[in-house]
């Protein structure tokens, strides 16, 4: 049997790897996995029973019985629920609960693209390619800020400029599995690219490490 091809794909908040993923994905006719998605549905049931988002015990029941197919909520990408995504994330039994289902969906065939902060140093270490996708702080909040006007929300640049850098030194701080490039990933560095240009090179990139 062939083996499913992985394409790892990392970077901070709002650097775009989600819109690349899914194009990538679409290029390579892969299944496409956004794993923070499955913190950021942990983080809604937690406050849906009006726990606790520190609470071990209760977010890791919940990441327990988190059921996939509630997976595709809107309100999964509001502004606060991404802030209380990586409060559970860093747990980390709820970081263990969830890693079984994020390496079946891998290796499921044909394979997939998978973007998180952890993928190619924790969850798929042997990715076919790995990419960490970054932007400057300002270009990175200059996008979610338009993302977020787009559904109306009442919001500030200067506050999803602060959001985003809390999420950044939370996920870059914790203990578990924290934000990082694995050594064998290529980086892109996105912020004077535009979503065609950044694509071109995501893919010249893979192709490179396809090639190997
Ligand atoms: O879309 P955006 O970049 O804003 O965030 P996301 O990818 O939906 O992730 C939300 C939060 O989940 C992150 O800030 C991380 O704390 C956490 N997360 C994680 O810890 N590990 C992952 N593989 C993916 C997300």
């Amino acid at each position: 049997m062939t083996r499913p091809l992985i394409i790892a794909i990392d970077g901070p908040a709002a650097s775009g790897k989600g819109t690349l993923a899914k194009r990538i994905a679409a290029h390579y006719g892969l299944r496409y996995l956004d794993t923070g998605t499955l913190y950021r549905a942990v983080a809604r049931d937690v406050l849906a029973a009006n726990g606790d988002l520190r609470d071990a015990v209760a977010a890791t029941a919940v990441a327990r019985n988190l059921d996939p197919d509630t997976l595709d909520d809107p309100f999964l990408r509001d502004r606060g629920v991404g802030e209380a995504a990586s409060i559970v994330a860093r747990i980390p039994e709820v970081r263990d609960t969830i890693l079984q289902y994020q390496r079946d969906f891998a290796a499921t065939p044909p394979g997939a693209v998978i973007d998180g902060r952890d993928i190619g140093t924790i969850v798929c270490p042997d990715a076919s390619a790995k990419l960490f996708v970054t932007a400057t702080l300002q270009e990175r909040a200059r996008r979610r800020y338009h993302e977020l006007r787009a559904k109306t929300f009442d919001v500030t640049r200067d506050q999803v400029e602060g959001e985003i850098r809390n999420r950044d030194r939370r996920d870059l701080e914790r203990e578990v599995a924290p934000l990082a490039q694995a050594e064998d990933a290529v980086l892109l560095e996105t912020t004077d690219l535009d979503i065609e240009a950044a694509f071109q090179a995501a893919l010249l990139a893979i192709e490179g490490l396809l090639e190997r």
